[in-house]
């Protein structure tokens, strides 16, 4: 059996060759490259792929990926919104994904930064480095006096639920399925406006779909209350950019963590030199503000996630080609 795992990083290979070593049954090859047109061709042979990118898997490669007769896709991450469905069922391609690599590994990241933006840490990092060691205005605020609105309840917003809880936030949530322990414990609002006029904090943690994208428009953010803060470790779809620029501008926007953008691919996890190569101009407003966070998408990268999504995925590959079955199967 052969598999064949496209755009591995440094910090994954390591993980890689333990997992081959475990398997010596497979034949694994690896390559930094991503899965695209020019690339795919190294795939014939293969059994199965195994991949991560957040560029678009194309009709193009899907169809191709079909040709070479490879029918199992193993994708390292969770979210499946970048692949062409419609190429992949045509093709006969199952997907996989990793639900949960480690959704504490998203969760915590996204309290420490709503901690930051509360705490005031940005304006203070930067005053310091410029000789300014006073307090004043810059007067904090605490997260156990807040109201956190979680919008979706997975496994990922559930893990940042328990955080918010331990510091003594009011949490409410929204999601269309409720979650019998949240709803037992009267949790969750009936409407996402509800949430918008409830929450001090908005806490993103849903997958990106069509129904979904620009959910934080104008009109969101007029329904919220003023000086709320938007948290968006989630998808950079679901929040309207231009729309948030202008909830900063006017103050509604008291502060915002983004991990996600909704156009960083290209961007995020790439070295431009400086800030000033960063060829996007809404971005660098954004990280120009001091109440703002912005972070190239790296709420889930820690150690244990990436050793879960190297093993995760090879393990649901190797037993798509063996068996035909895995308990990671994406409904496309
Ligand atoms: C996902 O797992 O879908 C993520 O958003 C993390 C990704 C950047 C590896």
């Amino acid at each position: 059996m052969r598999i064949i795992a496209y755009g591995i990083r440094a910090d994954e290979k390591p993980f890689l060759d333990k997992w081959s070593e475990e398997n010596a049954d497979v034949e694994v090859i690896s390559t930094d490259q991503l899965l695209d047109d020019s690339t795919v061709n190294q795939a014939k042979g293969a059994d199965g792929v195994v991949t991560y990118q957040q560029k678009p898997y194309t009709a193009d490669v899907l169809d191709q990926l079909g040709k070479f007769g490879i029918k199992y896709l193993s994708l390292r991450n969770v979210g499946v919104d970048n692949i062409d469905v419609a190429a992949a069922k045509r093709n006969g391609i199952q997907v996989t994904n990793v639900p949960a690599y480690s959704p504490q590994a998203i969760a915590e990241f996204t309290v420490t930064q709503l901690m930051r933006l509360l705490r005031r840490t940005n304006t203070f990092d930067r005053k310091m480095a410029n000789g300014d060691l006073r307090w004043a205005p810059d007067i904090a605020e605490e997260l156990n006096q807040k109201t956190v609105g979680v919008y979706a309840t997975g496994r990922i917003g559930r893990a940042a639920i328990q955080i918010y809880k331990g510091f003594g936030a009011k949490v409410i949530a929204y999601d269309i399925y409720h979650n019998p322990e949240l709803e037992k414990e009267g949790l969750y609002v009936e409407t996402p406006d509800e949430l918008y006029a409830k929450a001090d904090v908005i806490s993103l943690h849903a997958p990106a779909t069509k129904e979904n994208e620009h959910m934080l428009n104008d009109a969101a953010f007029n329904k919220m209350k003023n000086g709320v803060y938007i948290l968006n470790p989630a998808r950079g779809a679901l929040v309207d950019t231009d729309a948030l620029i202008r909830a900063l501008d006017s103050g509604k926007v008291a502060g915002a963590a983004i991990d996600t953008y909704e156009d960083e691919v290209g961007i995020f996890n790439t070295d431009f030199g400086s800030f000033d190569q960063i060829p996007d101009d809404r971005l660098k407003n954004l990280m120009k503000r001091d109440n703002v966070l912005v972070s190239p998408h790296i709420a889930f990268y820690t150690k244990r996630a990436v050793r879960n999504m190297v093993y995760f995925a090879m393990d649901a590959n190797k037993s798509l080609i063996e068996t035909g079955k895995s308990d990671k199967l994406v409904q496309l």
